[in-house]
């Protein structure tokens, strides 16, 4: 373990491209924690072919939200039932340390969350939002390049692979998500502004609302989240 500063259960909030899956796998790297991006669980219902995948396909293409139960009861069941291998041997335990990445987006889902946490004796440390103007954000998305399988991510222009398309771990190729087109993206921040930025008010009638300039290099906006996650909220 390197430096668990303390039972740390946070949620990253931002619009798209704001730098939440670049982010959320330092913090669990750092802090020892689980990091559950519902848009990645969603993406290996959909590489599966599963019904929940076939259905949940069309909406993230059009931009906009699965319904609040299916991913209530996604994260519910990642918090009760998370599965880690060790010696090979598959073992299933409740995650009490995490970073969201994802979810809550909607009021319904913040709720939900709360009343889950609330059974469990467990309470949020923070909720980071990742602020950055709407108009950086194309650039951002249009250049993503993903590798399925780890869930990397790189970008064209400022984080390029070392080898064009291709994955400098495993050597795979690297491929764009069916959402990152100007279009979509129009419309899921649409859908961001309409249904998740209730959530940060939300968050901050609780006290718990931390904002990062997210405008700023990954290395910058990495040294202020730990800052927050070394220190604590009040005193960032
Ligand atoms: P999801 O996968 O969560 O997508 P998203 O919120 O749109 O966020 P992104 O993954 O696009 O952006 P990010 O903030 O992770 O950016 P990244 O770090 O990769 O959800 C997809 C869909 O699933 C939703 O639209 C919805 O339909 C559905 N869904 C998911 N959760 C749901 C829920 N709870 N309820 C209902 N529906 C749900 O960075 C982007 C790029 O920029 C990368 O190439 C990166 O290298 C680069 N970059 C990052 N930081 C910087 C920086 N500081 N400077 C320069 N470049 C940077």
């Amino acid at each position: 373990r390197k430096s668990p500063a303390q039972q740390l259960r946070t949620i990253l909030i931002g619009p798209p491209g704001a730098g939440k899956g670049t982010q959320a796998p330092r913090i669990r790297d750092e802090f020892c924690v689980c990091h559950l991006a519902t848009g990645d669980l969603l993406r290996e219902q959909i590489a599966k072919k599963t019904e929940l995948g076939q259905m949940a396909k069309k909406i993230i293409d059009a931009g906009e939200l699965v319904n609040d139960e299916i991913m209530v009861n996604m994260i519910k069941d990642q918090l009760e039932n998370n599965k880690s291998c060790k010696n090979g041997q598959v073992t299933i335990h409740p995650v009490v340390v995490f970073v969201l990445d994802g979810f809550p987006r909607t009021i319904p889902q913040a709720e939900k969350l709360d009343a889950m946490l609330e059974t469990r004796g467990e309470k949020l440390d923070s909720v980071v939002e990742l602020a950055i103007p709407d108009q950086l954000l194309i650039s951002r998305i249009t250049g993503r390049l993903i590798h399925p399988a780890s869930g990397r991510t790189y970008h064209k222009e400022f984080q390029p692979p070392r080898k064009p398309m291709t994955d400098d771990i495993t050597g795979e190729p690297l491929i764009q998500r069916s959402d990152d087109n100007i279009e979509t993206l129009t419309k899921r921040l649409a859908t961001y502004h309409k249904q998740t930025a209730p959530v940060v008010n939300y968050y901050k009638n609780k006290s718990l609302w931390v904002p990062i300039d997210a405008a700023q290099s990954p290395n910058v906006v990495w040294e202020n989240l730990r800052k927050v996650f070394r220190e604590g909220p009040r005193s960032s």
